[in-house]
């Protein structure tokens, strides 16, 4: 469903990708792990069209895919929670849901039912009951990762990328938003799931990509994963440091 063929991107000096390439299937949640500045979030951006890669190819259903604006990732079933919370800080929460959905100069849905899709789309990723008429710039950083996922879901995207997304949630909304990435999978969409975090990366992913300062390590279908082979993966140094120990 889509893939990645030597995809490079360097910051000056720092290569922060280097010669990726990886095949994602749909219905899978599939993960990327890897120690910070591994270059996760640097594939999230090229693979959501804020960043160009310098070298290498996209492919979607095996159309090359590079070059694109964010606007054709997003006309083709991508939809991208970032690291970094992208909040609109004096909007209200039903206003932050349907961001980038209404058009530029025109409502999209009737204003009568934007209500009610704000309230449905984040009723499937919380626990936690959330005034829809606040400035979301007023929630707490966990409420607001949850209204950056309901914006990601209403667009009922077939590749749902989540960068480290579940980080500051609460255990009971955590677990929700569990619940829907493997419903998502189920029905057929590709999750692409960054986390350093072992416990999550056991529990939700049917394979796994190891990257380590850029590279691609190996991508492991999760019967072949255990949290050592990950480990070592990551960062062999560490590992090398306890035998010693
Ligand atoms: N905009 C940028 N300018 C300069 N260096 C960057 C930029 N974005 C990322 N990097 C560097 O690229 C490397 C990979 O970063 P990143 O993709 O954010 O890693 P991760 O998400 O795995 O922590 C790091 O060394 C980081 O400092
Ligand atoms: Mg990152």
């Amino acid at each position: 469903m889509l893939e990645i063929a030597n995809l490079s991107k360097r910051y000056g000096e720092t290569v922060a990708l280097d010669d990726a390439s990886i095949a994602f299937s749909a219905g899978t949640v599939h993960t990327i792990m890897g120690e910070n500045g591994s270059g996760k979030s640097t594939l999230v951006k090229l693979l959501s069209g804020v960043v160009a890669p310098d070298r290498g190819e996209i492919r979607v259903d095996a159309v090359p895919f590079v070059g694109r604006t964010p606007a054709a990732f997003q006309a083709h079933g991508f939809a991208t929670v970032f690291q970094e919370v992208l909040i609109a800080p004096d909007r209200n929460v039903i206003d932050n849901i349907l961001l980038g959905y209404d058009g530029p100069f025109r409502r999209r849905m009737p204003r009568d039912r934007r209500r009610q899709a704000a309230a449905d789309t984040l009723a499937h990723c919380a626990r936690t009951a959330i005034d829809l008429d606040i400035n979301a710039g007023w929630l707490p950083l966990a409420t607001q990762q949850l209204v950056v996922l309901a914006r990601a879901l209403l667009r009922r995207p077939r590749i749902l990328i989540l960068d480290e997304a579940t980080a500051a949630l609460d255990f009971n909304d955590r677990e929700i938003v569990f619940e829907l990435i493997e419903g998502l999978a189920r029905e057929g969409s590709l999750v692409l799931f960054v986390s350093h975090r072992m416990d999550e990366v056991l529990r939700l992913s049917h394979r796994i990509t190891v990257l380590r300062s850029g590279r691609v390590v190996e991508t492991l279908d999760r019967a072949d994963a255990s949290a050592e082979r990950l480990l070592a993966s990551m960062a062999p140094e560490i590992v090398e440091e306890r035998r010693h120990a």
